[in-house]
């Protein structure tokens, strides 16, 4: 009820001013009588993925709160944890306004905001500072300015920084507004970007007596061939989970649409069928060897259960979250507890 008013108020504003003016709401009645707005008992079916324990298998998706301003409120809505970032060594402010769009009738979100964060060291001051005991992920990326071919450097400063606050750390390299990024999908750039972070999680591993699992976040834009070759990357290095997917390039879905034709990664509804394909050919390649966490369109508990029987063991949510509030995750949540 709450959120059906906010909702009707924010879609007459600016999509990013909506999403900051969200957020400062959220980050002021944490931990308040003021979350009573929006926090909601969530009945878990706990679920254990790449070793750890997260009290339900639904999680906010990475963008939504990149600096881990507000893990408490998002924690009190019920999510069973909650993916932080994409954080980068350096702040940075991300492209120029207008970068995100709402498309209404398609249920779907146009972003290019290019990883505007305010930097790691910010980020981890946050992880100190949260209070709620909400299980963290932490997705890594590069600075723009970096050059893809030493990006290795960013996403190993950023490990280095946040490994003993997080559950786990998602490896961002499949956002497709940070120019070069996805490159370090394919081939030898991926196999020593792997191979590095997994030699990098002994060290820490060992400096802080905790292993914390990293995981691979992948774009739904791959042929077969492509998905093949990451899903053997990853095995090869041992990796502990992949996340997929990022938003896509495509416009299936969106033509003709007021917004259809921005530049950036369109999430969403349109996205759904195409990330569910991509997380059955993703299992089948894998064979059970590490897990997926499945994202990309869930607006439904149909959805998600559709991501769960193409392999995921978890999902996560961040367009649907925007279109239908809290109350999705709690739906979603009752459908995997009855389904036990
Ligand atoms: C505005 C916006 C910003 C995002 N920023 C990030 C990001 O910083 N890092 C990342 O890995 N994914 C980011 N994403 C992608 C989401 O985490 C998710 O993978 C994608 O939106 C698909 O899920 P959805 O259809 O539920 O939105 C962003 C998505 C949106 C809509």
């Amino acid at each position: 009820m709450f959120y059906t008013l906010a909702q009707k108020v924010m879609f007459q504003m600016d999509a990013e001013k909506a999403h900051d003016f969200a957020l400062s709401s959220l980050k002021r009645t944490a931990n308040t009588p003021l979350n009573c707005f929006y926090a909601q008992k969530v009945e878990s079916p706990p679920v254990v993925c790449m070793g750890v324990t997260f009290p339900n298998p639904v999680g906010l998706a990475a963008g939504m709160d990149k600096d881990g301003e507000c893990i408490d409120g998002f924690h009190a809505m019920g999510f069973g944890y909650i993916e932080v970032g994409t954080v980068t060594p350096r702040p940075q402010a991300g492209n120029d306004l207008p970068r995100l769009f709402r498309l209404m009738p398609a249920e779907g979100i146009i972003n290019r905001m290019g990883f505007n964060n305010k930097g790691v060291d910010n980020l981890v001051a946050n992880l100190k500072a949260a209070k709620s005991g909400a299980l963290v992920g932490v997705n890594i990326g590069k600075n723009k300015d970096t050059p893809v071919d030493q990006g290795k450097e960013d996403y190993l400063i950023c490990m280095d920084k946040v490994y003993q606050y997080a559950a786990y750390i998602a490896v961002n390299i499949s956002s497709p507004n940070t120019p070069g990024l996805r490159s370090l999908q394919y081939g030898d750039l991926l196999d020593d970007l792997l191979g590095s972070l997994k030699e990098k999680q002994k060290e820490l591993a060992q400096k802080h007596g905790k292993y914390v699992p990293i995981a691979l976040k992948i774009a739904p834009d791959l042929s077969d061939d492509e998905i093949v070759n990451i899903a053997n990357s990853l095995v090869k290095n041992n990796f502990d989970g992949a996340i997929a997917t990022n938003t896509t390039l495509s416009r299936e879905g969106v033509s003709g649409l007021t917004h259809g034709n921005e530049t950036g990664g369109l999430s969403g509804k349109p996205l759904n069928s195409l990330s569910t394909s991509v997380i059955k050919k993703l299992s089948r390649y894998l064979n059970g060897q590490l897990p997926i966490i499945g994202v990309g369109g869930v607006s439904s508990a149909a959805d998600a259960m559709d991501k769960l029987d193409a392999g995921a063991s978890m999902v996560q949510i961040y367009s649907g979250f925007i279109y239908q509030g809290p109350k999705l995750i709690k739906t979603i949540v009752d459908a995997c507890r009855i389904r036990q």
